[in-house]
């Protein structure tokens, strides 16, 4: 057998071969695949900062601190949709699943509350 021969069999092979399955739509990838100034964005858009604050630092009065160290995404996610307490649900049609990665992705990028001096000292 020639090597051009050889060669026409493996090209040809290469491109019969099955294509690898479509990657995960991003809402499933979340919240690796969150852009935090979208986020951002949406946190206000969506109203989240009415409860949680601009910079979701949360307040006594309306909702906690969400970031910098949010919940798990999976958590996180659950909540939203489905709150406990005082908190309106978002639905999917409300906030989607990649717009709520994005979000996420916005409370990680917080920067820590400033260190509270200690009233012991
Ligand atoms: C109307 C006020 C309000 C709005 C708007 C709101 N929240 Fe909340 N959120 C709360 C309150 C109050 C809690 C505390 C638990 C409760 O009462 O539901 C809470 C709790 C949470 C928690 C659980 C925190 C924890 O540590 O258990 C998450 C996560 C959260 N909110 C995310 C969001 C996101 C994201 C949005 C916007 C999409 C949002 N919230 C919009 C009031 C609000």
């Amino acid at each position: 057998m020639s090597a051009l021969v050889l060669l026409t069999i493996v090209a040809t092979l290469v491109t019969l071969s099955p294509q690898p399955p479509p990657a995960a739509p991003r809402a499933q990838a979340a919240p690796a695949a969150g852009n935090a100034t979208t986020g951002r964005a949406l946190f206000v858009s969506v109203g989240c900062y009415q409860c949680h604050g601009y910079e979701a630092q949360g307040s006594s009065a309306t909702g906690p601190r969400l970031g910098p160290r949010p919940l798990p995404f999976a958590a996180l996610s659950r909540y939203v949709r489905k709150p406990s307490g005082q908190m309106p649900p978002y639905t999917m049609k409300v906030l989607s699943d990649a717009e709520l990665a994005d979000i996420y992705a916005f409370l990680q990028s917080l920067s820590p509350p400033a260190a509270t001096p200690s009233l012991l000292k």
